[in-house]
């Protein structure tokens, strides 16, 4: 068993102590029943879940849980299933691990598939006990964690289980935006079992163990050829870097259960309550100097966001999310002044900022997450655009681009938006701008908010004066420079309203989290509606 690991210190009220053991023949059954349910799949399968690295589904509850805290439900529950043998096959608990239990001390429901048991399959009553759970905690207002690690549908018990799944489905949908979902995926999820973790808020991978994939690597084969293993198709690398389906990548289980209790510490139980707040010692007009000199003077050189919003959140507390994934765009959950925040900025190092249809799905999901979950929103600017070319255009760039106006647009929690550099076009509404509800517009000194950059306007509004000049690359050169001198700034943005304050990077973070203070208590209504229409 990995190190870290330890049994559920939980002491479920059916746990019988010693002494009544040995009176009553009662207690001695219940006894001998809890014992067989723990054991599970029994000494071998968990032998060789340790051998893969893997721990079984109680030892991951024990580290995912404040000790002591977990409160097991349906323990006896067993399948109903009697087709091709399964009337003689005994599965404790059915394969899954539900219940409740406490992280940093607040209540959050659990389930976790145990693949010693049928291989974590999901036949009706192992669906039906995540149902259950799910059910309490839509309720109750409180975040609901799924462990995966299954084969997928149970095939012995065909439509029950597949009717399972359906159910499962629904049940995160109702829950989206309510409660706080986060799915781990600790082990293979295969086929439509994809699909509720998929419908859940966050997915966290262990890497090496945990695979998810539509088909698998045989079925792949023998339709388009391709040969390709389970890791490279599906594991934590594939699903953060390629496909951005998930969004945290861990080395162990015990990473990854770690990963969970941070990401809760971020989040409030449910949508109506606010995120913890947690006291810090970094006082919220800490300067940070080395902010003045991070922006080259020459505008198309590159520097690393993530400098800034090290120096601007409280220290140590930004938590980068998808990272790997449209590293164009940086996002992450953070504290301000010890209230926890959405950090969205453009990442000049990487496509100089620009805006794909990668980067455009990441934000619009993560504001939308932030917005569900009264997470004020931190926006940092730097972005020459949305990227050209034939590749995006085909692809839908209007259409995922527009996501990110819908999502800013629709968002009511606190926005607060810091101009760095550049804003240009659609991609600087796009970055919350005023327009779009902006509540606080600051710009650092370096900005540059126009309809686009210096070179490209003056091709086109001074093409007659360049192309009858006497030497054109030097009139091109003046008339950029013009440009450059007349809007390449933020004092035209700043004259107009659409910029609060001008401020000194330096003291970035006193500007922004004294907005934040000040927007605490911010309400925004929309016309009330069914839901809207956001370009998918
Ligand atoms: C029943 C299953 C099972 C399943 C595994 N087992 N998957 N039993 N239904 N879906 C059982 C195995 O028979 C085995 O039992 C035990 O679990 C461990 O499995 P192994 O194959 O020995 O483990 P491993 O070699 O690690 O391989 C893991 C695996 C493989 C890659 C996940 O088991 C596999 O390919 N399973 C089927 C995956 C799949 O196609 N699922 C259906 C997807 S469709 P014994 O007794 O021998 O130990 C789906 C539809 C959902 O999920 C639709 C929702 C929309």
């Amino acid at each position: 068993m990995p190190k870290a690991a330890r049994q559920t210190s939980s002491e479920p009220s059916e746990r019988v102590h010693e002494g009544e053991e040995e009176q009553d023949p009662r207690l001695r059954e219940l006894s001998r029943r809890v014992h067989r349910i723990e054991a599970m799949g029994g000494a071998d399968r968990i032998e060789r879940q340790h051998r893969l690295g893997k721990l079984t589904a109680r030892e991951r509850l024990g580290v995912l849980l404040d000790p002591g805290t977990f409160e097991e439900i349906g323990a006896h529950v067993e399948h109903r299933a009697s087709d091709l043998g399964m009337d003689q096959v005994e599965a404790p608990a059915d394969g899954v691990v539900t219940g409740m239990g406490r992280i940093d001390g607040r209540v959050v429901y659990v389930f976790a598939q145990d693949f010693t048991v049928l291989g974590g399959s999901l036949g009706e009553m192992h669906a039906a006990k995540i149902q259950r759970v799910q059910d309490l905690a839509l309720k109750s207002g409180a975040p609901i964690i799924g462990l995966n690690d299954s084969g997928g549908a149970r095939i012995q018990e065909g439509v029950d289980a597949l009717n399972g799944y359906g159910e499962i489905f629904k049940r995160n949908t109702w829950s989206s935006g309510v409660i706080p979902q986060i799915t781990v995926i600790m082990g293979p999820s295969a086929g439509g079992a994809v699909y509720s973790p998929a419908l859940t808020d966050l997915i966290v991978m262990v890497r090496g163990t945990g695979q998810m994939f539509i088909t698998g690597p045989e079925v792949i084969k023998s339709v388009t050829g391709e040969v390709v293993t389970q890791e490279t198709l599906g594991g934590a690398d594939a699903q953060i870097r390629r496909s951005g389906v998930a969004h945290l990548a861990c080395g162990s289980d015990v990473e990854a259960l770690s990963a969970v209790r941070k990401l809760l510490s971020y989040l409030p139980a449910n949508n109506v309550e606010e995120p913890p707040v947690l006291l810090t010692d970094d006082p919220v007009d800490r300067p940070h100097p080395e902010l003045r000199h991070l922006v080259p003077a020459q505008s198309s050189k590159p520097y690393e966001v993530k400098t800034v919003i090290a120096a601007m959140v409280d220290r140590g507390s930004f938590f980068e999310l998808q990272e790997g994934y449209a590293d164009n765009l940086v996002i992450g959950l953070a504290r301000m002044g010890g209230r926890p925040v959405g950090v969205v900025a453009n990442q000049p190092k990487v496509l100089a900022g620009t805006l794909d249809i990668d980067a455009s799905d990441k934000l619009a999901r993560f504001v939308r997450f932030c917005d569900a979950f009264n997470l004020p929103l931190v926006t940092l600017v730097d972005t020459p655009g949305y990227l050209p070319g034939t590749q995006q255009e085909y692809g839908g760039i209007i259409r995922h681009g527009a996501k990110v106006l819908y999502a800013y647009a629709e968002a009511v929690v606190p926005k607060v938006t810091v101009i760095l550099r550049k804003a240009y076009g659609g991609a600087y509404l796009a970055m919350c701008s005023r327009s779009v509800g902006a509540d606080w517009v600051f710009a650092w000194p370096s900005a540059e908010i126009a309809v686009m950059g210096p070179e490209g306007a003056a091709n086109i509004i001074f093409r007659q004066a360049i192309r009858s000049a006497p030497d054109p690359d030097e009139m091109r050169q003046t008339k950029t420079e013009e440009y450059r001198q007349k809007f390449a700034h933020p004092y035209v943005a700043a004259r107009h309203g659409q910029v609060d304050a001008v401020i000194d990077p330096s003291a970035t973070r006193y500007h922004v989290v004294r907005a934040l203070m000040a927007l605490y208590n911010k309400r925004d209504e929309r016309p009330p509606r069914r839901h809207g229409n956001i370009p998918l």
